[in-house]
């Protein structure tokens, strides 16, 4: 159980700098591209999330409910908000991706929940 918790929060890590790493880089992409990979990327976070919360019940660890609940609840919108940003672009003529209407906002509110999420894990025990 011990090596699973491991694993859970190392996927946990691999997650979250796909999530904030092609963010950071689409700030300086004009196409779409790079958002089609923080679909899966919010996929991970959120069952590596529950992984870790099993395995630290399994453990006998103590969980923090309403932190759990909160954690929860941003990655289900990042994981709505990536959804949107990924299935809505579209492919253009020379291959590009033609961003979903309203990208620039949908992405800024993104970002801005992975870093709350990222800021909850850290500051809130
Ligand atoms: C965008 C989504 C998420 C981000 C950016 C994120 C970020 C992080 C980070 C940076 C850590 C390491 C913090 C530390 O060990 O001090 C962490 C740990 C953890 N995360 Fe997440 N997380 C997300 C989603 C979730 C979800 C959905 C759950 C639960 C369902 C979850 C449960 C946990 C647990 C149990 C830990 C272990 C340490 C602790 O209790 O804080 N996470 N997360």
């Amino acid at each position: 159980m011990e090596l699973f918790l491991l694993t859970m929060l190392l996927l946990h890590f691999v997650g979250l700098s796909a999530l904030l790493g092609v963010g950071v880089a689409q700030l300086r992409q004009r196409d779409a591209r790079l958002l089609r990979i923080m679909f899966p990327a919010a996929i991970v976070q959120l069952l590596t999330g529950v992984g870790l919360v099993f395995g630290n019940m399994r453990l006998g660890n103590g969980v923090n409910d309403d932190k759990i609940m909160f954690k929860m609840g941003i990655a289900v919108l990042v994981l709505l908000l990536t959804g949107y940003l990924a299935f809505k672009a579209k492919k253009s003529e020379t291959g590009a991706d033609v961003p979903a209407d309203g990208m620039p906002v949908v992405f800024g509110i993104t970002l801005i929940a992975v870093l709350a999420n990222t800021a909850i894990a850290v500051y809130w025990n």
